[in-house]
């Protein structure tokens, strides 16, 4: 057994002994996004600091925990607080709570991110359902000895988001009369923000948001067979020819804003679900 698969096995353990929840949705909330885990009627909260192998956040900004409960009615397990590649962590860091929440039986994996608009015609507040992704990372969680007994080695990504979760969103959306944005997301490792010379050539690439995350977690998933769907916010309008400083606290502010359309329509698509 591969020590990754140990450390996994191990994670789910020490879980099954606070919690017989069997959620097979799980969420991944984003940097000034938590709202939707108000949403989550409680039964269980575990700090990431009493998982064994889990990592801790480091970011104020964030709460780390596990959150069993229901959403709409159907359980689920959501992050909340997420690890990010900036932070320091390993991308196998990153992506270790996707590994163990398939282990707990999570076959669907919901993940939001605030991000910043590449498209001109995307503006603050946005909401865009992810279609696809680049990865810019310069890494990727899936480097070094693949464990078959976890996914393939040359995993497909021909569908990294699922078809049928965007059609199922896009009729969310529409019943709810949510406006919403299609789009490709690209991420890069941060922490700074990008130059108005790689926003320019961010959106040469085909990318409409840019963003610090969801990257790996999405190829993580993918590898073990979840379907994911992904939804960003922006928080800030990256033309390069009209760009303006942006902080922390406006991209947070932004987030918070537009945060309730969507959590809506993450809550209606998981009672679809
Ligand atoms: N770049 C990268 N990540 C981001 C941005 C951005 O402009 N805005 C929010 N997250």
């Amino acid at each position: 057994m591969s020590e990754l698969r140990q450390h996994i096995d191990e994670a789910v353990a020490s879980i099954r002994a606070r919690t017989q929840s069997n959620p097979r949705i799980g969420i991944i909330l984003g940097t000034g996004l938590g709202g939707l885990a108000a949403e989550i009627t409680r039964e269980v909260e575990i700090d990431y600091g009493d998982v064994p192998h889990f990592p801790v956040s480091t970011v104020e900004s964030h709460h780390g925990k596990l959150l069993f409960g229901t959403l709409a009615g159907k359980n689920v397990v959501a992050m909340q607080g997420r690890f990010h590649f900036y932070e320091g962590y390993s991308m196998q860091q990153i992506t270790f709570p996707v590994r163990v929440m398939k282990f707990l039986g999570v076959d669907t994996l919901l993940i939001s991110n605030a991000a910043g608009a590449l498209n001109p015609l995307f503006r603050k507040g946005d909401v865009m359902l992810i279609v696809d992704h680049i990865n810019l990372l310069g890494d990727n969680p899936l480097i070094g000895p693949n464990d078959e007994t976890l996914g393939p080695r040359f995993p497909d990504m021909s569908e990294a988001y699922s078809r049928a979760l965007l059609s199922m969103a896009e009729q969310v959306a529409l019943d709810l009369k949510i406006g919403i944005r299609r789009g490709v997301y690209v991420a890069m490792s941060g922490p700074n923000l990008e130059t108005r010379a790689e926003y320019r050539f961010l959106r040469f690439t085909g990318a409409d948001a840019v963003g610090m995350s969801t990257i790996p977690e999405n190829i993580v998933a993918v590898h073990m067979g979840m379907r994911v769907f992904g939804v960003s916010i922006m928080t800030d309008e990256c033309f390069p020819d009209a760009l303006k400083p942006v902080t922390l606290e406006e991209v947070i502010a932004v987030a918070n804003t537009a945060e309730p359309k969507m959590t809506a329509i993450m809550k209606e698509l998981v009672g679809r679900l």
